[in-house]
């Protein structure tokens, strides 16, 4: 994109004030040579343009190939593990030649066409200039013109006619130019998430009273997860999500953050539609723990420090032993000041530590756990899961978890079940129920025959 854009600014005014100049000239020497001269120069600009139009094209078709070619190198080295495991080196290194073969044909035919606008437009510049000469060659015979005249007019025609080439040139070269720039924009129309309304208000001290209000919601609009989800939570409540693997817990909390937008329905905290408050004021009053952990590519005590910077060594360190973090983190090369190289330094279960270590520093007012616990082993999970205990004393908290012994302290247990809350209830109340969750209790708890 930059070199069309700096050839056209380059070459474009120089070009186009040359052919301005020179055909004035003209003009005043000899109008009827200069009018064949203006009306025989757009062949040469209609040769260049049909020539263009087809190699432009090829050059979208290139753009658009490398970027499938770049997108699948970064999909497959991101994978590597997956790919050597299944020994599918030779199938994906097979895909890439194909693409690769695809690419280098389209590449060769936008260059060969774009090639052949130089040649093409200097050979019909030439066949004008000859046609110019024999003209003028005529009207000089004729008396109309000098022999001398007639020379000085085949410099300015020559003069006038050079200009098309590098106008061509730059026509090529903006056609590339145009199938990038199209792709750019293509990624910049995207639209982007919408913008608070005009009137959000923040979210200063959350209550931590949420109401879901008959949601549904659907990731693609025929398909929806939630079909009708209705629950009332009061502040400081302990909430529990169970319910079978894609049943759309995950789906509920990325409502409840306002990650997507409900299809019908509403959430509310503190009594407000969550769409009436600020994104921001919104999210900064939740803490959460996710299923996919994510560290950054920076120190221990960065990390940790996420949610509070300002925080002192000694508050990230008290926030680390009370996620049971600490230990791991003073065996590290570097204790606090180690730099994690993104998620790849650290195991999935440290990687959790560190993430609750970041909640227990935070203190939000309303807590997410999503499987917080689910990496790590069973007895650290138990100290693990006192500390966030305390830490959700008085504070609205939704637990998502397929262990159940996590879960049964919950207020109310939700077991999800067809895009709606099937069952309710405390621990016993369901128990005695006898229906999902004790199913679900039985097959964990009974014992193996
Ligand atoms: N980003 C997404 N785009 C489209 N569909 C999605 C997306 N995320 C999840 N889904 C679909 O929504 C459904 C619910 O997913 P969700 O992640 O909420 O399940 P879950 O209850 O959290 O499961 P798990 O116990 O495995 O964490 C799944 O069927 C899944 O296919
Ligand atoms: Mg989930």
């Amino acid at each position: 994109l930059t070199n069309g854009l700096l050839m056209a600014f380059q070459q474009l005014p120089t070009g186009i004030l040359t052919i301005v100049v020179t055909l004035v000239f003209m003009f005043a020497l000899n109008p009827a040579i200069a009018a064949v001269v203006a009306l025989l120069t757009p062949v040469s600009v209609f040769t260049a343009r049909f020539i263009a139009t087809h190699s432009a094209k090829h050059f979208s078709g290139q753009s658009r190939i490398r970027g499938e070619l770049t997108a699948y190198v970064e999909e497959m080295v991101g994978g590597i593990s997956a790919v050597e495991t299944f020994e599918t080196q030779g199938a994906v290194a097979a895909r890439f030649a194909e693409t690769d073969d695809a690419l280098g044909e389209e590449s060769f035919k936008a260059v060969f066409f774009s090639s052949l606008v130089n040649p093409t437009t200097r050979f019909a510049n030439s066949l004008v200039y000859a046609a110019i000469g024999i003209f003028g060659a005529f009207v000089a015979m004729g008396g109309g013109i000098t022999v001398g005249g007639l020379s000085a007019f085949l410099g300015y025609a020559d003069q006038y006619a050079k200009p098309f080439n590098d106008i061509s040139g730059v026509a090529t070269e903006l056609q590339n130019s145009v199938a990038c720039a199209r792709r750019l924009f293509a990624l910049l129309d995207e639209p982007a998430e919408a913008p608070d309304a005009e009137d959000a208000a923040a979210l200063a001290e959350p209550r931590g009273e949420v109401r879901l209000d008959h949601v549904a919601f659907g990731y693609d609009a025929d398909r929806l997860v939630l079909r009708d989800v209705d629950l009332e939570v009061r502040p400081g409540m302990r909430i529990a999500l169970v319910g079978e693997t894609g049943c759309g817990k995950t789906t509920l909390i990325n409502l409840i953050m306002r990650f997507y937008d409900v299809s019908a329905g509403a959430v509310r905290v503190d009594g407000r539609d969550v769409r009436e408050w600020t994104r921001e004021s919104l999210r900064a009053g939740w803490g959460m723990v996710l299923q996919d952990t994510w560290v950054r590519r920076a120190t221990v005590r960065e990390n940790v420090s996420m949610g509070r910077p300002d925080a002192t060594l000694e508050e990230v360190r008290a926030a680390c032993r009370e996620a049971y973090a600490d230990d791991f983190i003073m065996r590290l090369p570097q204790g606090y000041d180690t730099v994690l190289d993104g998620s790849s330094a650290l195991s999935a279960g440290q990687r959790q530590l560190l993430c609750i270590a970041r909640v227990i520093l935070a203190r939000p007012a309303m807590l997410i756990l999503d499987e917080a616990t689910s990496n790590i082993d069973t007895r650290t999970e138990l100290l693990v899961q006192r500390a966030l205990a305390n830490l959700m004393a008085g504070r609205t908290s939704f637990v998502v978890a397929h262990r159940l012994s996590t879960v049964r302290d919950a207020d109310l247990i939700c077991v999800m079940a067809d895009g709606v809350i099937a069952e309710r209830g405390t621990h016993d109340e369901l128990l005695a129920a006898g229906g999902r969750y004790r199913h679900i209790y039985e097959s964990q708890f009974a014992p193996t025959e």
